[in-house]
């Protein structure tokens, strides 16, 4: 799988996590397309970079964005629209239906570490750090956001391969080494790691239906 050219649509392709992706998806030689609300953000330039200018919460045609796809990756986040409201989730629910008109099976969305799986508990630490820096930092509703989708893939997705990154990320340095999936163990990592960890998940077959953390094993 992994010599094999794909199209992915990117969702967040101008974001912090997202911008590496779609770099190092066009450096292995794949083509990307990007739904983007600032074109201007997007500095990458490659022939095989297709921008289109849209919001998540536009009334397009998903299905019109899905035409060729073989993977959708979604790094979304909008922490400001996400305290008042779901807006991820409300656009994953339409997206879901589109995959299965259009035949595209392998969905990976990036939430955080603090995102608690379905019908799951955090550990204890992470669920007093949520309490306490993530709530102060504004952060609860893009974690009640994940919730919610990791909730209706869990449910009602599992004729698609989704699969979720529950992220840890600090910074935007240069790489730090590579990540390894972990339902326990995690690293606060960079956010160029974090996108391509999300790569390796993609073409990962034993990831699907997973929800996992990240960390550096060395
Ligand atoms: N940042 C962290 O430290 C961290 C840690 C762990 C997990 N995560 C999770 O990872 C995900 C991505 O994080 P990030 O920090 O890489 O994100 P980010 O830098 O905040 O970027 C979010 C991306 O989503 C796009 N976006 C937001 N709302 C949109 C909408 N309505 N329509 C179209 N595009 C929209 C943004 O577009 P614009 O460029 O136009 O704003 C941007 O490209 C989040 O869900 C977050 O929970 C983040």
């Amino acid at each position: 799988m992994t010599n094999s050219k794909f199209t992915f649509l990117v969702l967040g392709g101008t974001g912090r996590t997202g911008k590496h992706f779609v770099s190092i998806a066009l450096n292995a030689g794949h083509k990307v397309i990007a739904l983007v609300r600032n074109p201007e953000k997007m500095d990458i330039q490659n022939p095989n970079l297709k921008v289109i200018k849209g919001t998540i919460n536009d009334s397009y045609s998903i299905d019109e964005l899905l035409n060729g796809v073989d993977f959708v990756v979604s790094m979304l986040g909008d922490a400001r629209l996400q305290k008042l409201e779901n807006v991820n989730t409300e656009f994953v629910k339409k997206l879901i239906p589109a995959m299965r008109r259009q035949k595209v099976k392998r969905f990976l969305y990036q939430a955080g570490g603090f995102s608690r799986p379905h019908k799951e508990k955090l550990p204890f630490m992470f669920w007093v750090l949520k309490q306490t820096m993530v709530r102060f930092s504004g952060l609860l509703g893009q974690h009640r956001d994940n919730e919610a989708v990791i909730k209706y893939l869990t449910e009602q997705a599992n004729d698609i391969e989704w699969m979720v990154h529950r992220a840890s990320i600090i910074s935007d340095d240069a790489s730090k080494g590579n990540l390894t999936r972990s339902k326990t163990k995690n690293s606060l990592a960079t956010f160029v790691d974090c996108a391509a960890f999300n790569y390796q998940l993609l073409l990962d077959e034993t990831a699907i239906h997973t929800c996992d953390l990240s960390y550096y094993a060395k």
